[in-house]
């Protein structure tokens, strides 16, 4: 499988948003990744629907929902009218996570669940089957630019390893710290999605860098 990269627009200029967005329209980027922060599941307030929506327009790939919020299911349907392709909830975030998983997919939407670095893969043994992508983190989330957890291979080894015994189609996604240092070993590890922020931002040249992520050894 193709590695996919999810660019983080968390690290893009807000300033000169549509140039970002052309940037990645034009670019080897596969998917928008939007982190959507509460201040209350995560210390960070970040974007909401307004902006969501005006991204929508300009993108021309799938926008990649990451929601660090309490109750998602407030918003399902309204992430849905915004432009959500692939919508994430924190496993931590949700009391009944079959439902929402099941709400998500009646909107039409794929569905994902994350892991904060300290939650055990095994929490999702038995709903595996019903997940279209697993978001592993592999920093706390919150924020962008900090550095990667070592253990998220282990992680990953174990998640590739339960969804190879399942009947599980789920897409492994990781997310903080993803650069061209440590992206084969996480494919290798058995990752198939790469969100990067800061590094391919914060580069020179972002669409090179996207472009490198995507071959790099
Ligand atoms: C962190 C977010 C990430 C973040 C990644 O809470 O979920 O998507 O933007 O940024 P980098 O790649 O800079 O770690
Ligand atoms: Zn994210």
């Amino acid at each position: 499988m193709n590695r996919i990269i999810s660019p983080s627009l968390l690290a893009a200029d807000f300033g000169n948003l549509q140039r970002e967005i052309e940037m990645l329209n034009e670019s080897e980027a596969d998917w928008f990744h939007l982190d959507i922060m509460d201040g209350v599941f995560v210390p960070n307030i970040s974007f909401g629907m307004p902006v969501i929506s005006a991204i929508n327009k300009l993108a021309r790939k799938p926008l990649d929902v990451h929601l660090m919020i309490v109750d998602p299911d407030r918003y399902i349907s309204t992430f849905r009218k915004v432009g959500a392709d692939i919508l994430t909830v924190h496993y931590e975030a949700c009391t009944h996570l079959h439902r929402t998983i099941q709400a998500i997919k009646a909107e039409g939407m794929k569905a994902g669940v994350a892991l904060n670095p300290h939650t055990p893969v095994s929490f999702l043994e038995d709903i595996i089957h019903d997940l279209d992508l697993v978001l592993i983190m592999s920093v706390n989330p919150g924020f962008g630019g900090q550095s990667f957890i070592e253990n998220t291979y282990n992680k990953v080894r174990d998640l590739r390893a339960m969804i190879n015994n399942s009947r599980s189609t789920a897409i492994i996604e990781v997310d903080g710290g993803v650069n061209d240092k440590n992206i084969a070993k996480l494919e290798d590890a058995g990752v198939n999605a790469f969100v990067a922020g800061s590094f391919v931002f914060k580069s020179d040249d972002p669409a090179k860098t996207i472009a490198n992520l995507k071959t790099v050894k």
